[in-house]
């Protein structure tokens, strides 16, 4: 008896100690977060970037910055972008500035374009890693440095992938109702107790070595999901201490869990999935994947159209829309 309650005290003990640690820990990570100091970077950018487009965001009230993974060769489906959902700059008179995050080429040719392209668009920010599927952990921590760096006043950032539509709309107009607490925001659909693919063969592969847990902590999907701007400094803090080479959602997930943030499930992002098109569901969704490029501007320009026959969670009140897939 007295031995189980001593045991049981012991345990009691040990497990305060060990919350104990992970506040601490947590406390110590928000402390860095919070005086983390990107002078360094400034000074060194072209240590860190090919082109930083420093200026954007200086001098500009930045409600919702976005930035979209783009492949340096992929320049028609950038101004595919500009031209249809990216062409959004205002919400409610809040300021949103979307922009390109790129790698670079292996060829003089594409990266003389993107030079080209960077000067007349001034929206291409783009790192020294070459632009390819295993670098997406490098794209995403520069995403977070860019972004606290020479955004550091933009409110929420929004991460996503130049294969999907987003909806700038609704989305600001979310995330405008969150006024009175823009932090701790880490946001997009949820993905619950994923398992490390652990089949040698597979592109997703991850070693029980360099990952042991069963499952992954839960994290949002990548193909979109917003942070506020107090938790892309958290997780750029936290990302030098992660060093699993996991999908890159994943190690967002990872560097949030590390930094003691929760992801919000919103299931107005699709995740992975695409969306067959519908006015009303458009309306209302924020993210959907795959739209294709002759398909966005037709959705685009639907969507711009005036008339109100959609109700509030995106049903439609009577059969008149005009574009359907
Ligand atoms: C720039 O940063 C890198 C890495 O932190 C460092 O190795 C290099 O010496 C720095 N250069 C200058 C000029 O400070
Ligand atoms: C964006 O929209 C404006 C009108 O609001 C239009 O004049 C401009 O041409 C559009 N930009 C692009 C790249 O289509
Ligand atoms: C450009 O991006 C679109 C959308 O993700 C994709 O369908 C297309 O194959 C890409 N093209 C190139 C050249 O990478």
């Amino acid at each position: 008896m007295c031995k189980e309650m001593s045991f049981c005290r012991l345990r009691t003990h040990q497990w305060c100690f060990l919350l104990f640690n992970v506040l601490l820990f947590h406390a110590l990570l928000f402390e860095q977060a919070r005086k983390l100091d990107m002078n360094a970077v400034r000074a060194n950018d072209t240590h860190w970037y090919v082109i930083s487009n420093p200026r954007v965001c200086t001098d500009q009230d930045v409600f919702l910055l976005t930035l979209v993974f783009s492949t340096p060769e992929n320049s028609s489906r950038r101004e595919n972008i500009r031209g249809t959902w990216a062409n959004r700059t205002h919400v409610q008179g809040f300021l949103v500035q979307t922009l390109f995050l790129l790698g670079s080429s292996h060829s003089p040719t594409t990266q003389a374009a993107i030079m080209v392209e960077s000067k007349h668009y001034a929206d291409i920010i783009q790192g020294w890693f070459i632009d390819s599927h295993k670098n997406l952990i490098s794209k995403t921590v520069l995403a977070m440095q860019w972004a606290v760096t020479y955004c550091p006043f933009a409110r929420f950032i929004l991460i996503t992938d130049e294969s999907a539509f987003i909806n700038i709309l609704a989305l600001g107009e979310y995330l405008l109702t969150l006024r009175r607490h823009p932090e701790d925001l880490y946001m997009g659909r949820v993905v619950h107790q994923d398992m490390p693919d652990r089949d040698p063969r597979s592109t997703r592969y991850v070693s029980p070595n360099q990952y042991s847990h069963k499952y992954f902590p839960d994290y949002c999907a990548g193909l979109a999901f917003v942070v506020s701007q107090d938790v892309a400094r958290k997780v750029y803090v936290a990302s030098s201490g992660v060093v699993a080479p996991v999908p890159y959602d994943v190690f967002v997930g990872l560097c949030a869990q590390r930094a003691g943030v929760v992801p919000t499930h919103s299931f107005r992002f699709s995740g992975e999935r695409h969306i067959h098109y519908n006015i009303c569901c458009y309306r209302f969704l924020f993210s959907s994947a795959d739209v294709g490029t002759s398909e966005l501007p037709l959705i685009w320009n639907d969507l711009q159209s005036k008339g109100n026959y959609c109700n509030r969670q995106g049903k439609q009140k009577a059969n008149n829309f005009r574009y359907s897939k």
